[in-house]
């Protein structure tokens, strides 16, 4: 399949909002690459792909991370918006017969960050922060972050993750935990 077929089934796999969000991170993660010099075809593509699984129902999203021997942890069970970036994941692999593991990463960890992601995956986590649609408060800080650096804004993304999350008493990802202190430790180091 090509980029344009893998539109049309995110066209209709997701409801209209949600399609004009994939179509906007995919556009503002290829500019991101050709800034920071990853791939803009592979940032575009896993753009476009990100969210494939947001919609589905949650025991599909189950059914298909377990059919794949995903187990989940305990915190993952308890943070149903996670499950759509691992069975996303997996879909790419076993549905549409993606192999390359920088695409298949870069949804994999587009919510919750990572330790010491790929250019590609930090494209993609900051293009989902940003994209044009985009009008939560502190947006434009984060787009001022990543007009910055890809970095700074991956950081900014990660500390309005972790805010958010214990604001709403939710359970925090030790993905985006180990991330977060990763990046603040080697800022240190500077
Ligand atoms: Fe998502
Ligand atoms: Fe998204």
């Amino acid at each position: 399949m090509d980029v344009i077929q893998y539109e049309e089934l995110i066209r209709q796999r997701l409801s209209q909002k949600r399609f004009a969000h994939s179509m906007n991170v995919a556009v503002e993660s290829r500019r991101l690459a050709q800034r920071c010099g990853a791939d803009p075809e592979k940032a575009y593509l896993a753009g476009v792909l990100h969210d494939v699984m947001k919609e589905a129902p949650p025991e599909e999203q189950l059914k298909i991370m377990e059919g794949s021997g995903i187990m989940l942890t305990d915190v993952e069970k308890g943070a149903q918006k996670l499950w759509h970036a691992m069975a996303g994941a997996v879909y790419l692999q076993k549905v549409l017969g993606i192999t390359d593991p920088e695409v298949i990463h870069a949804v994999r960890y587009h919510t919750t960050g990572r330790e010491n992601m790929s250019l590609l995956e930090q494209v993609v986590f900051v293009a989902d922060f940003i994209s044009a649609e985009r009008e939560y408060d502190g947006v434009e800080e984060m787009r001022a972050a990543a007009q910055n650096g890809l970095e700074e804004a991956v950081l900014a993304g990660l500390v309005f993750t972790i805010q958010d999350l214990s604001q709403q008493g939710k359970p925090i990802h030790p993905d985006s935990l180990a991330a977060y202190n990763t990046m603040i430790l080697a800022r240190h180091g500077e």
